[in-house]
Protein backbone atom coordinates (compact mmCIF):
# COMPACT_ATOMS: atom_id res chain seq x y z
CA UNK A 1 0.00 0.00 0.00
CA UNK A 2 2.13 3.09 -1.01
CA UNK A 3 0.75 6.62 0.96
CA UNK A 4 0.68 9.73 -0.62
CA UNK A 5 1.74 12.71 1.40
CA UNK A 6 0.11 15.84 2.01
CA UNK A 7 2.23 18.96 1.21
CA UNK A 8 2.42 19.21 4.90
CA UNK A 9 3.74 16.03 5.61
CA UNK A 10 6.05 16.20 2.46
CA UNK A 11 7.28 19.12 4.64
CA UNK A 12 7.72 17.20 8.03
CA UNK A 13 9.64 14.12 5.72
CA UNK A 14 11.45 16.59 4.76
CA UNK A 15 12.65 18.21 8.27
CA UNK A 16 13.84 14.37 9.15
CA UNK A 17 15.56 14.73 6.14
CA UNK A 18 17.19 17.83 6.56
CA UNK A 19 18.68 16.49 10.31
CA UNK A 20 19.55 13.38 8.49
CA UNK A 21 21.74 15.06 6.48
CA UNK A 22 23.71 17.83 9.09
CA UNK A 23 24.25 14.48 11.03
CA UNK A 24 26.10 12.57 8.24
CA UNK A 25 27.92 15.93 7.62
CA UNK A 26 28.90 16.15 11.39
CA UNK A 27 29.74 12.47 11.01
CA UNK A 28 32.11 13.60 7.81
CA UNK A 29 34.17 15.74 9.87
CA UNK A 30 34.96 12.32 12.04
CA UNK A 31 36.15 10.55 9.16
CA UNK A 32 40.03 9.64 9.41
CA UNK A 33 42.34 6.81 9.83
CA UNK A 34 42.37 5.95 13.77
CA UNK A 35 38.66 6.61 14.37
CA UNK A 36 36.63 3.60 15.54
CA UNK A 37 33.47 3.45 13.93
CA UNK A 38 31.94 3.40 16.98
CA UNK A 39 32.78 6.70 17.58
CA UNK A 40 31.26 7.79 14.19
CA UNK A 41 28.06 5.87 15.85
CA UNK A 42 27.93 8.07 19.37
CA UNK A 43 28.55 11.27 17.31
CA UNK A 44 25.69 10.66 15.29
CA UNK A 45 23.56 9.32 18.05
CA UNK A 46 24.39 12.23 20.12
CA UNK A 47 23.49 15.03 17.58
CA UNK A 48 20.45 13.92 16.73
CA UNK A 49 19.26 13.52 20.01
CA UNK A 50 20.27 16.93 20.64
CA UNK A 51 18.33 17.92 18.23
CA UNK A 52 15.22 16.46 18.93
CA UNK A 53 15.57 13.50 16.94
CA UNK A 54 15.32 9.56 17.53
CA UNK A 55 17.43 7.53 15.69
CA UNK A 56 15.33 4.84 13.45
CA UNK A 57 17.71 1.93 13.30
CA UNK A 58 18.74 1.68 16.99
CA UNK A 59 16.92 -1.69 18.20
CA UNK A 60 15.15 -1.73 14.55
CA UNK A 61 14.66 -5.65 14.56
CA UNK A 62 17.15 -6.06 17.18
CA UNK A 63 19.81 -3.67 14.88
CA UNK A 64 22.83 -2.61 17.28
CA UNK A 65 23.66 1.00 15.66
CA UNK A 66 22.58 4.49 14.81
CA UNK A 67 24.74 4.07 11.84
CA UNK A 68 25.04 1.13 9.57
CA UNK A 69 28.72 0.71 8.65
CA UNK A 70 29.89 -0.24 5.32
CA UNK A 71 33.66 -0.86 5.40
CA UNK A 72 35.19 -2.21 1.87
CA UNK A 73 33.45 -5.13 1.44
CA UNK A 74 30.70 -4.59 3.46
CA UNK A 75 27.62 -3.71 1.02
CA UNK A 76 24.85 -3.09 3.72
CA UNK A 77 24.21 -3.19 7.55
CA UNK A 78 27.14 -3.63 9.32
CA UNK A 79 27.50 -3.18 12.95
CA UNK A 80 29.61 0.08 14.32
CA UNK A 81 32.59 -1.79 16.30
CA UNK A 82 35.68 -0.80 18.09
CA UNK A 83 37.36 -1.07 14.37
CA UNK A 84 39.82 1.59 13.45
CA UNK A 85 39.08 2.93 10.62
CA UNK A 86 42.60 2.84 8.33
CA UNK A 87 44.03 4.60 5.30
CA UNK A 88 43.10 3.78 2.29
CA UNK A 89 39.35 2.30 3.26
CA UNK A 90 35.98 3.39 2.32
CA UNK A 91 33.26 3.73 4.82
CA UNK A 92 29.89 3.91 4.30
CA UNK A 93 27.66 5.55 7.06
CA UNK A 94 23.81 4.58 6.45
CA UNK A 95 21.59 6.78 8.73
CA UNK A 96 18.02 6.89 9.52
CA UNK A 97 16.29 9.53 11.29
CA UNK A 98 12.73 10.08 12.66
CA UNK A 99 11.66 13.47 13.71
CA UNK A 100 8.26 14.50 14.81
CA UNK A 101 6.75 11.24 13.98
CA UNK A 102 8.37 11.30 10.30
CA UNK A 103 11.57 9.70 8.68
CA UNK A 104 14.50 10.67 6.48
CA UNK A 105 17.36 8.53 5.58
CA UNK A 106 20.39 9.09 3.27
CA UNK A 107 24.14 7.16 2.97
CA UNK A 108 27.65 7.94 2.53
CA UNK A 109 30.45 6.58 1.48
CA UNK A 110 33.56 8.55 2.95
CA UNK A 111 37.36 7.27 1.53
CA UNK A 112 39.52 7.34 4.37
CA UNK A 113 42.80 9.03 4.11
CA UNK A 114 44.65 8.63 1.06
CA UNK A 115 42.16 6.00 -1.13
CA UNK A 116 43.45 4.10 -4.65
CA UNK A 117 42.11 5.75 -8.16
CA UNK A 118 40.17 2.47 -8.72
CA UNK A 119 38.48 2.59 -5.44
CA UNK A 120 37.30 6.28 -5.55
CA UNK A 121 36.19 5.86 -9.49
CA UNK A 122 33.95 3.12 -7.94
CA UNK A 123 32.55 5.59 -5.58
CA UNK A 124 32.36 8.15 -7.86
CA UNK A 125 30.07 6.30 -10.42
CA UNK A 126 28.11 4.95 -7.26
CA UNK A 127 27.13 8.58 -6.23
CA UNK A 128 26.30 9.45 -9.98
CA UNK A 129 24.64 6.72 -10.73
CA UNK A 130 21.90 8.08 -7.97
CA UNK A 131 21.66 11.12 -9.26
CA UNK A 132 20.75 9.41 -12.53
CA UNK A 133 18.36 7.41 -10.94
CA UNK A 134 16.79 10.72 -9.48
CA UNK A 135 16.58 12.47 -12.61
CA UNK A 136 14.30 9.46 -13.71
CA UNK A 137 11.85 9.96 -11.03
CA UNK A 138 9.37 11.77 -12.41
CA UNK A 139 5.33 11.90 -12.28
CA UNK A 140 4.38 9.20 -14.52
CA UNK A 141 7.31 6.99 -14.74
CA UNK A 142 7.84 3.61 -12.68
CA UNK A 143 10.10 2.16 -10.41
CA UNK A 144 11.68 0.05 -13.36
CA UNK A 145 12.77 3.52 -14.93
CA UNK A 146 14.81 4.65 -12.01
CA UNK A 147 16.31 0.87 -11.57
CA UNK A 148 16.94 0.72 -14.99
CA UNK A 149 18.81 4.41 -15.19
CA UNK A 150 20.94 2.76 -12.07
CA UNK A 151 21.94 -0.58 -13.72
CA UNK A 152 23.10 1.49 -17.28
CA UNK A 153 24.78 3.95 -16.25
CA UNK A 154 26.79 1.40 -13.49
CA UNK A 155 27.20 -1.52 -16.62
CA UNK A 156 28.35 1.14 -19.18
CA UNK A 157 31.66 1.22 -16.99
CA UNK A 158 32.17 -1.92 -15.41
CA UNK A 159 30.41 -2.12 -12.19
CA UNK A 160 27.70 -4.85 -10.82
CA UNK A 161 24.55 -3.57 -8.95
CA UNK A 162 23.54 -5.50 -6.04
CA UNK A 163 20.20 -6.43 -6.60
CA UNK A 164 18.93 -8.38 -3.12
CA UNK A 165 18.82 -5.06 -1.44
CA UNK A 166 16.43 -2.10 -3.16
CA UNK A 167 15.45 1.34 -2.26
CA UNK A 168 11.64 1.91 -0.56
CA UNK A 169 9.20 4.16 0.30
CA UNK A 170 9.34 6.35 3.48
CA UNK A 171 7.60 8.26 5.80
CA UNK A 172 5.55 7.73 9.38
CA UNK A 173 7.41 4.10 8.55
CA UNK A 174 11.19 3.56 7.47
CA UNK A 175 10.29 1.26 4.71
CA UNK A 176 7.13 1.61 3.03
CA UNK A 177 6.08 0.70 -0.26
CA UNK A 178 7.27 0.75 -3.19
CA UNK A 179 10.27 -1.32 -3.40
CA UNK A 180 12.20 1.18 -5.54
CA UNK A 181 15.10 -1.48 -7.42
CA UNK A 182 18.32 -0.44 -8.33
CA UNK A 183 18.17 -3.08 -11.70
CA UNK A 184 15.66 -4.26 -14.09
CA UNK A 185 13.56 -3.43 -17.23
CA UNK A 186 12.10 0.04 -17.50
CA UNK A 187 8.34 0.57 -17.74
CA UNK A 188 7.62 -1.77 -14.68
CA UNK A 189 6.78 -1.69 -11.24
CA UNK A 190 4.74 1.41 -9.52
CA UNK A 191 4.04 4.48 -11.21
CA UNK A 192 5.43 7.54 -9.42
CA UNK A 193 2.81 10.01 -8.23
CA UNK A 194 2.77 13.19 -6.74
CA UNK A 195 2.58 13.15 -2.81
CA UNK A 196 5.12 9.98 -2.98
CA UNK A 197 8.33 9.86 -1.19
CA UNK A 198 11.36 7.41 -1.98
CA UNK A 199 14.46 6.23 -1.05
CA UNK A 200 16.74 5.87 -3.83
CA UNK A 201 19.84 4.18 -2.74
CA UNK A 202 22.44 2.20 -5.25
CA UNK A 203 24.97 -0.65 -3.87
CA UNK A 204 27.37 -0.60 -6.53
CA UNK A 205 29.90 -3.37 -6.94
CA UNK A 206 33.79 -3.43 -8.04
CA UNK A 207 33.64 -7.17 -8.60
CA UNK A 208 30.89 -9.33 -9.23
CA UNK A 209 27.16 -8.58 -7.77
CA UNK A 210 27.05 -11.57 -5.49
CA UNK A 211 26.86 -11.05 -1.40
CA UNK A 212 26.14 -13.15 1.49
CA UNK A 213 25.45 -12.52 5.10
CA UNK A 214 27.64 -12.64 7.77
CA UNK A 215 26.96 -15.26 11.00
CA UNK A 216 25.53 -12.34 13.17
CA UNK A 217 22.52 -12.56 10.12
CA UNK A 218 23.09 -8.47 9.30
CA UNK A 219 26.40 -7.78 8.00
CA UNK A 220 26.04 -8.33 4.39
CA UNK A 221 29.14 -8.57 2.17
CA UNK A 222 30.16 -8.81 -1.29
CA UNK A 223 31.39 -12.82 -2.11
CA UNK A 224 34.61 -11.91 -3.97
CA UNK A 225 35.18 -9.63 -0.83
CA UNK A 226 35.97 -6.77 -3.52
CA UNK A 227 34.43 -3.19 -2.50
CA UNK A 228 31.31 -1.70 -2.74
CA UNK A 229 29.35 1.46 -2.35
CA UNK A 230 26.64 2.91 -1.49
CA UNK A 231 25.05 6.65 -1.71
CA UNK A 232 21.12 7.16 -0.67
CA UNK A 233 18.87 9.90 -1.10
CA UNK A 234 15.22 10.61 0.26
CA UNK A 235 13.35 12.47 -2.52
CA UNK A 236 9.41 13.61 -3.10
CA UNK A 237 7.59 13.96 -5.66
CA UNK A 238 6.44 17.05 -6.25
CA UNK A 239 4.98 19.48 -8.97
CA UNK A 240 5.73 16.07 -11.31
CA UNK A 241 9.64 16.44 -10.66
CA UNK A 242 11.83 15.00 -7.86
CA UNK A 243 12.42 16.81 -4.92
CA UNK A 244 15.46 15.90 -3.05
CA UNK A 245 15.18 16.02 0.75
CA UNK A 246 18.54 15.10 1.78
CA UNK A 247 21.03 16.33 1.02
CA UNK A 248 25.34 15.98 0.47
CA UNK A 249 26.06 19.65 1.02
CA UNK A 250 26.80 19.53 4.76
CA UNK A 251 29.26 16.64 4.27
CA UNK A 252 30.84 18.85 1.03
CA UNK A 253 31.20 21.59 3.50
CA UNK A 254 32.75 19.54 6.04
CA UNK A 255 34.88 17.83 3.50
CA UNK A 256 35.85 20.79 1.80
CA UNK A 257 38.52 20.13 -0.97
CA UNK A 258 38.16 15.90 0.64
CA UNK A 259 35.02 16.17 -0.73
CA UNK A 260 34.92 13.91 -3.99
N1 LIG B 1 19.02 2.67 6.19
C1 LIG B 1 18.68 1.39 5.63
C2 LIG B 1 17.88 1.65 4.39
O1 LIG B 1 18.32 2.42 3.61
C3 LIG B 1 17.94 0.54 6.58
C4 LIG B 1 18.68 0.24 7.76
S1 LIG B 1 18.22 -1.28 8.35
C5 LIG B 1 18.32 -1.09 10.01
O2 LIG B 1 16.85 1.13 4.12
F1 LIG B 1 17.95 -2.18 10.56
F2 LIG B 1 19.52 -0.80 10.34
F3 LIG B 1 17.54 -0.14 10.39
CO1 LIG C 1 16.98 3.40 2.72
Amino acid sequence: MIYLKTPEEIRLVEAASDLTSRTLGEVARWIEPGVTTRKLDTIAREFIQDNGGRPACLGYQGFPGTLCIEVNDVVVHGFPSNYELRDGDIVGTDLVVELNGYMGDSCYTFPVGEVDEKTLALCRTAKESLYEGIAAAKAGKRTGDIANAVQTYCARRGYSVVREMCGHGIGRDMHEDPEVPNCGRRGIGAVLRNGMCICIEPMINMGSRNIAIDRDGWTCRTRDHKPSAHYEHTIAIVDDQARVLTTFDYISEALKDRFI
